[in-house]
């Protein structure tokens, strides 16, 4: 049995430093044995906003698995954007945020599924192309019989109340991938609202996380989720920070 700490949407830049603190407290106290962000790290993608979300997840104690989120590329800064887009965030990560990790009988993956334009105005929607595609199913071909969760900023499909947002560019071609595989659940954000979904009969669990810190989430609580791992199957429990303290929920399968 394997207990993840899977945050999004840190947001470094709009919150404030006393919410991180209890955040890394709540984490620190239900002691996981690795913490996956699926990204939006920062604000606007700023070196010290990188700087904050460094400390503060060395400070939990845990292996790291870190993935980017749209706002972890620059906005205000267009030359920057489409010529180095990942130029901060390389510049920001730590030798210690993994791309990858392996606990026992579980193994982590992460994949990248932010894009810097796209051909309609939402650019924050991403984009899996083959070559990511590509080079996840290498990773997920690899034969060590371990399960498998994949960690990425966007979610491939979306819970009625998000059906007008954009799904990342190939979201259903990374589904099938993830089926093909076995892979046990699909950890995400983006959506400052906790849901959790299964991606087809026999595809993966979908789990996003609310917003771990930032202030905009459409009135839902700031909270992250606790997920067990075991025989194949990921049980969620859901954090939520209210009221000076923190309430604990299962989030189960909409
Ligand atoms: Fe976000
Ligand atoms: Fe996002």
């Amino acid at each position: 049995m394997a207990r993840i700490a899977h945050l999004a949407d840190l947001h470094f830049g709009e919150g404030d430093a006393a919410a991180a603190a209890m955040l890394a407290a709540d984490i620190r106290a239900q002691a996981p044995e690795a913490v996956v962000v699926s990204g939006d790290l920062t604000r606007r993608a700023r070196p010290q906003e990188f700087r904050a979300a460094l400390t503060f997840l060395e400070a939990l104690q845990a292996p790291l698995l870190v993935v980017p989120g749209n706002h972890d590329i620059p906005r205000d800064d267009v030359l920057a954007r489409f010529l180095h887009p990942r130029r901060r965030w390389h510049a920001a990560r730590s030798s210690a945020w993994r791309d990858g990790l392996m606990l026992p009988g579980l193994r982590l993956i992460g994949l990248d599924s932010v894009s810097r334009a796209q051909w309609h105005l939402d650019w924050a929607a991403g984009a899996l192309p083959a070559s990511r595609r590509a080079a996840l199913g290498a990773a997920l071909a690899l034969p060590d019989g371990a399960m498998t969760i994949v960690a990425c900023h966007h979610p491939l499909r979306h819970p009625p109340w998000a059906i007008r947002r954009r799904v990342p560019r190939h979201a259903e071609a990374t589904i099938t991938l993830l089926r093909d595989h076995g892979v046990a659940a699909l950890l995400c954000g983006h959506l400052h609202r906790a849901v959790a979904m299964r991606l087809g009969v026999d595809g993966p669990l979908q789990v996003v996380a609310p917003s771990a810190l930032s202030p905009r989430g459409a009135g839902f609580a700031n909270g992250w989720n606790l997920i067990t791992a075991e025989a194949g199957r990921c049980c969620v429990i859901l954090r939520e920070r209210g009221g000076g303290g923190w309430s604990a929920r299962p989030l189960e399968a909409a």
